[in-house]
C-alpha cells in the first residue's frame, strides 16, 4: 500500500511503486484532469505540482512522492468556485482542444506558488515544458499575466498589458 496525500486528502492505494503518478491520479483515484500526451516527459499534459513544483507524473513513479503535497487541477478549484488560474485561462479562452490546459494550469500555479512576480523571461521559462499541440500559447501566456494580477502581482515587464 502507497499512501498519499493528494489535493489535500489522504489517499491509499494499491499498486506497485514503479507505477507513474499519472496512471494512479487517474486510474486509482479518478482524477482524470491531468493527461496522457507522450509518456516520455516531452510534452507536459501531465503536469502536476508535488510540494508546489511542476513534475511530468508520468516520468514520476508513485513510489517516489513519500510525504510531499500532490496538487492536480482539481485541487485549484471547483466548477461552481473556480481558483484564480482557472478563472484567468476562463477569461482568456486560453483552451482550444483544451488537452494541455490542466498541465498548463498547474505549471502557472507552480510558477505563482514561487513568485507572483515573474519576469516576462520567468513566465516563459516556467510554462516552456508544456506544449500545445493547437498552437494557443499567446493566450495561455495572457491567462498567466492575468493570474499574477489575480494574485495580486503581475508579471515585470509584460510583453502584453493585462486589461
Ligand atoms: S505525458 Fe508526461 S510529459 Fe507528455
Ligand atoms: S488547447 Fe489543444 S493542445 Fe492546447
Amino acid at each position: 500500500m502507497i499512501d498519499l496525500t493528494v489535493n489535500g486528502a489522504a489517499a491509499r492505494v494499491d499498486v506497485d511503486p514503479a507505477t507513474p503518478l499519472l496512471y494512479v491520479l487517474r486510474d486509482d483515484l479518478h482524477l482524470h484532469a491531468a493527461k496522457f500526451g507522450c509518456g516520455l516527459g516531452q510534452c507536459g499534459a501531465c503536469t502536476v505540482l508535488v510540494d508546489d513544483r511542476p513534475v511530468f507524473s508520468c516520468l514520476m513513479p508513485v513510489g517516489a512522492i513519500g510525504t510531499r503535497r500532490v496538487t492536480t487541477v482539481e485541487g485549484l478549484g471547483t466548477a461552481a468556485r473556480p481558483g484564480d488560474v482557472q478563472r484567468a485561462f476562463l477569461h482568456e479562452q486560453a483552451a482550444q482542444c483544451g488537452y494541455c490546459i490542466p498541465g498548463m494550469m498547474a505549471r502557472a500555479e507552480g510558477l505563482l506558488r514561487k513568485t507572483t512576480t515573474p519576469t516576462e523571461d520567468e513566465m516563459r521559462t516556467a510554462m516552456a515544458p508544456s506544449l500545445c499541440r493547437c498552437g494557443t500559447h499567446m493566450r495561455i501566456l495572457r491567462a498567466v499575466r492575468r493570474a499574477a494580477v489575480m494574485r495580486g502581482g503581475g508579471v515585470v515587464d509584460a510583453a502584453e498589458p493585462v486589461t
